[in-house]
């Protein structure tokens, strides 16, 4: 469910034609990526974007339910991914099971996502042995913002090797796709080397198996937020912000409504004086 494709149809495409992803929140968005996307995220992306929290942590169940069932309503190809929100997985595995197939039997989605390396293999494990697909994420892990303090840059240097650590951990628990967010494009370049499992970058490389954006973020939308690793392809808020203008200009000229909006006029519209 949440889409023809499945999980072990995005682990086949190791190596192969690279998985394009992007978040969805919503109904007509899940409608607007579904054609062109392997994997829509319903990501927890969505507290910051849609809901103006200040960071995923105070994203809840709740959220990430009510969005994966409008989402579902959209989609008829992509793989439906929905992540596990801060709180919801991190205390042990059977924590993670009872949340997980809460998502799964409540939104339709067919895998959920979660963050974390070496210390959370055991859980991935734990789900991906009784039929739960897990995605993993590893590099910046923004649930962990507090402890990394703040969205740098990770796997620098020497640090590299804990990155990797944490990818092949997951990997070799059964996470059938692992994201590598904001990590320097060798490294990445390295783990898609080296995992058995395709690798989903977000700020990390073109030559991992696949790439990732928040959909409010490449479509401009999101005006807050201009991180280096983001190409906008459009500018939503922008030309939002003119349509409003341009209402607001409408209603206070009472050009709006026109003829053409209303009902009940006696007489054809007369025709507009000569200029
Ligand atoms: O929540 C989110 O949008 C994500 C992606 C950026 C990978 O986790
Ligand atoms: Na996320």
């Amino acid at each position: 469910s949440g889409g023809s494709l499945t999980p072990l149809d995005i682990k086949a495409r190791k190596g192969g034609e690279p998985l394009v992803c992007l978040t969805a929140y919503t109904t007509p968005v899940a409608r607007m990526i579904d054609a062109d996307c392997d994997v829509a995220l319903v990501g927890d992306s969505v507290g910051m974007v849609l809901h103006g929290l200040p960071s995923t942590l105070g994203v809840t169940m709740e959220m990430m339910v009510l969005h994966g069932q409008a989402v579902r309503r959209g989609l008829s190809r992509a793989l439906m991914v929905v992540d596990m929100p801060f709180g919801s997985y991190e205390e042990s595995p059977a924590q993670a099971l009872r949340n997980a197939a809460r998502l799964m039997a409540e939104t339709g989605c067919a895998a959920v996502k979660l963050e974390g390396g070496v210390e959370m293999a055991e859980t991935i494990r734990f789900l991906t042995a009784r039929g739960i697909p897990v995605m993993g994420h590893v590099g910046l892990t923004p649930q962990s913002v507090n402890a990394l303090g703040g969205y740098a840059v990770q796997g620098k240097g020497a640090d590299g090797d804990r990155v990797a650590r944490d990818a092949m951990a997951i990997a070799e628990a059964g996470a059938f796709a692992v994201v590598l967010e904001k990590i320097p494009d060798p490294l990445a370049r390295r783990v898609t080397a080296e995992i058995p499992v395709p690798t989903i970058g977000i700020g990390a490389s073109p030559g991992c198996d696949g790439q990732i954006l928040v959909v409010d973020d490449m479509l401009g939308l999101f005006a807050d937020f201009k991180p280096k690793f983001v190409k906008r392809y459009a500018e939503l808020d922008a030309a939002g912000r003119e349509a409003v203008a341009a209402y607001a200009a409408d209603v206070r000229a009472r050009r709006f409504p026109g003829p053409e909006h209303l009902f009940g006029l006696t007489a054809p519209a007369p025709e507009p004086a000569p200029e």
